[in-house]
């Protein structure tokens, strides 16, 4: 059944009927569609388009069909509406009859459909925001319970320094703040409540936005009818900016794959969240971590779809637009179940403080440590860096570490060599060593980490009113 069959004389073409249909995608949007009609409902009322007893009938029957979609999940299942705005309208009709034909005055489904979107993505990012401050939690708490712990940090997958393990997981927790702060700026926009644009040109029957607005927990109005049914940029921001957690996710999932093997081997993925083979009886696979690496692909191609199928559409309204469902639903639910699985991963994490110091031994990460000990002695920088350089070449030909040189060699090399020298090689000196703000000394991974546990508890503003 449609609801908008009069100009016409002969009935659908059944492939194109299918192809038409979103109920099997937006029938997610009821609770929306019926809050939104609830709101326009009181809204028609004000403007004298129902009256009191119409109104009264409508949210009923509306309330009717919240509570059924509820129970029944056969309810929309079973349905051959267009959408699930057609799907409402028609059951509306069908418990409270003429009143029910009354809803539509003045509205379209264009506006319709962007203020339910709205209104369901400002919830979703009020559950995002939640499941990123899950995984930010475990991060924290990884870190506290391991204040002490070395690791090596790498550039160009290569051991490069010592770094503390707390300060190499406040790196993610800061990813993800930014994250958190993307989102909130996509909430902003999409709080912006777009009912009374109509088809494209205003509602005719002087309803009252503000109040719309307000009932509907909006902070403001859209300013520009044939905008409000266009626009589906709060849609690019939000899968723009789940592509980047989803990105970040992949690349946490990166790491950790590669500290767990064998080759690095301070750091245990728990069984909840590894795989054994069906053939080799030894294996545990970090699956959990290889789907989020995949699983971001999905989400970068969800904004890939989402900005083609919005660059040529012109003004105002098109059917075209119907296709961004898909792209928000399948984002925000491969996003929670990956922020959900990537909280389980870190906060089951063993650490192998041993494997981790016996990982710090040989490739001569303490280098740079070297170099700066004769810088502090008074020679330039560029021929500290050169000279280590040698004393780098000569450990590896005689395949000993820095340690077993011995300091009368050291001397020969410079005579600003002293016996401290042995000092200045430990992973403890190194990361000590590096005390500015944002680095890895323990006094300022101390100081990052309390200000990274405050902002935690900070509440976002889209949990206010949005609490899911
Ligand atoms: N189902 C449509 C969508 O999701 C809304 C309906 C607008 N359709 C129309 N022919 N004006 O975009």
């Amino acid at each position: 059944m449609n609801i908008w069959g009069g100009r016409f004389t002969q009935g659908m073409d059944e492939a194109f009927e299918r192809f038409n249909s979103s109920l099997g995608m937006d029938r997610r949007l009821i609770p929306e569609d019926i809050e939104g009609s609830m709101a326009y409902a009181e809204a028609l009322e004000q403007a004298g388009v129902l009256s009191a007893q119409e109104l009264r009938r409508i949210l009923e029957g509306l309330g009717q069909i919240r509570d059924r979609a509820q129970q029944d999940p056969d309810f929309l299942a079973d349905a051959d509406d267009e959408d699930v705005h057609s799907f409402v309208e028609a059951r509306l009709v069908e418990i409270i009859g003429d009143a029910g034909l009354k809803l539509h005055t003045g509205r379209s489904r264009n506006d319709q459909v962007a203020v339910d979107t709205r209104l369901f993505l400002k919830k979703a990012i009020g559950q995002v925001q939640l499941s990123l401050k899950g995984l930010m939690g475990e991060l924290l708490n990884q870190a506290r319970k391991h204040p002490d712990v070395v690791v090596p940090g790498y550039t160009h997958l290569r051991k490069a320094q010592p770094i503390l393990l707390a300060h190499y997981l406040l790196a993610w927790f800061e990813m993800f703040s930014r994250d958190r702060d993307r989102f909130e700026d996509c909430f902003r926009r999409t709080d912006c409540m777009p009912l009374g644009a109509g088809a494209l040109a205003g509602n005719a029957f002087a309803v009252d936005r503000e109040v719309l607005c307000r009932k509907l927990n909006f902070s403001r109005i859209t300013a520009n009818s044939l905008d409000a049914v266009s626009d589906r940029d709060y849609l690019v921001d939000f899968v723009s900016a789940g592509s980047l957690t989803l990105v970040h996710l992949s690349r946490l999932a990166e790491d950790l794959i590669f500290y767990s093997t064998p080759e690095c081997g301070w750091i245990e993925l728990s069984d909840e969240v590894t795989t054994g083979s069906s053939l080799m009886p030894q294996k545990k696979n970090p699956d959990s971590l290889e789907l989020l690496r995949g699983k971001s692909g999905r989400v970068i191609g969800n904004l890939t779809r989402l900005l083609v199928l919005l660059k040529g559409l012109p003004l105002t309204y098109n059917k075209d637009l119907q296709e961004d469902k898909e792209a928000l639903f399948d984002t925000l639910d491969t996003l929670l179940d990956g922020l959900q699985v990537a909280q389980v991963v870190v906060r089951t994490l063993k650490i192998d403080a041993e494997a981790a110091r016996k990982a710090l031994e040989g490739d001569f990460m303490a280098a740079t440590d070297l170099a700066d000990y004769l810088v502090r002695k008074g020679m330039s920088f560029r021929e500290a860096h050169g000279l280590v350089g040698r004393i780098v070449l000569e450990c590896e030909g005689r395949r000993i570490g820095f340690s077993e040189l011995p300091l009368s060699r050291y001397r020969q090399f410079s005579t600003l060599f002293a016996e401290d020298l042995f000092q200045a090689l430990s992973a403890r000196h190194s990361i000590e060593a590096r005390s500015v703000t944002g680095g890895t000394a323990p006094d300022r991974v101390a100081e990052a980490l309390s200000r990274a546990e405050q902002s935690l508890t900070l509440q976002d503003p889209s949990e206010r009113g949005n609490r899911v």
